[in-house]
């Protein structure tokens, strides 16, 4: 993935300006130009992998309760919109839009296989950027259900001739080293939000695995960027919206830059 301009990656769609992780979110990053949507996904009480960031529906739906003990037609009878008003004048996704979708589902609950479904329609190549919670709740049934999904999609193997559009990436080490069992070819990525010395990383995740600190802590050591990469692996960043992260980034040798405003990071970057 090394290339001189770093790849951009919309956190949980265009959050910045749609509700985060619906159809319009990232139907919005699409059409901004996104090299790859991130997502976080959680299990529901009957077995299916959802786009939700937080344990609770809380924040993001009308509703209230636990994701994991409610059932996927109860969460998909939430409106996950609302919240966050849909944004009016970016309610024209263009010519991007693949048959799959139909746009008047875009305030609603998405399932990581439908996402799937709208990426493989698309006109260009778009990656996702799959991140796994409940790290250590379910022993690994997440990434087995993330395997099985890709198996479907034929994007478990990951090879130079056919590469996978999906990465999977995880806070826990663990949830890294089972998914590498289970796939062992997939890009993988290890989120990390404090200070960790590189050896210690290298015994935590297998190598290739690129590394991902937040932003916050990169800035504040400006050379554990090069250490990352002396190491053969890529450097990722998370959450980058200003033109003075996305400068901490570059100066650290960053491959991905993880965004609530793709739109505006790429005009950003062009301009640098
Ligand atoms: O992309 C990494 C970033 O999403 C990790 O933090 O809490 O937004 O999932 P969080
Ligand atoms: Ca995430």
């Amino acid at each position: 993935m090394t290339s001189l301009r770093p790849q951009v990656v919309a956190h949980r769609g265009a959050s910045d300006r749609e509700p985060e992780h619906t159809l319009a979110a990232y139907l919005q990053a699409i059409e901004a130009g996104a090299d790859a949507l991130e997502c976080d996904i959680r299990l529901t009480a009957d077995g299916h992998l959802v786009c939700v960031h937080d344990r609770t529906v809380n924040r993001t739906s009308n509703g209230t309760g636990i994701v994991s003990t409610l059932e996927l037609a109860q969460l998909e009878g939430l409106d996950w919109g609302s919240w966050k008003k849909l944004s009016q004048e970016h309610g024209d996704y263009g010519t991007e839009v693949p048959d799959v979708v139909d746009t008047s589902d875009r305030s609603h609950l998405l399932t990581l296989r439908k996402l799937f479904s709208v990426v493989a329609d698309l006109d260009r190549p778009v990656q996702i950027a799959v991140e796994t919670k409940h790290p250590t709740r379910y022993g690994g049934l997440v990434e087995r259900k993330l395997a099985r999904l890709l198996q479907e999609f034929g994007w478990d193997r990951h090879t130079p001739e056919k590469p996978s559009p999906v990465r999977m990436m995880s806070f826990s080490a663990l949830a890294v080293r089972r998914m590498h069992a289970l796939a062992p070819t997939l890009p993988l990525v290890y989120l990390v939000e404090r200070r960790m010395p590189v050896a210690m990383i290298d015994g935590q995740v297998p190598a290739g695995v690129a590394i991902a600190p937040d932003v916050e802590m990169l800035a504040l050591n400006p050379r554990f960027g090069e250490r990352i990469r002396a190491r053969g692996r890529e450097l990722h960043v998370w959450t980058v919206d200003t033109p003075e992260q996305i400068r901490v980034c570059l100066d650290a040798g960053a491959s991905v830059l993880i965004t609530n405003k793709p739109a505006e990071t790429r005009k950003t970057l062009a301009s640098m």
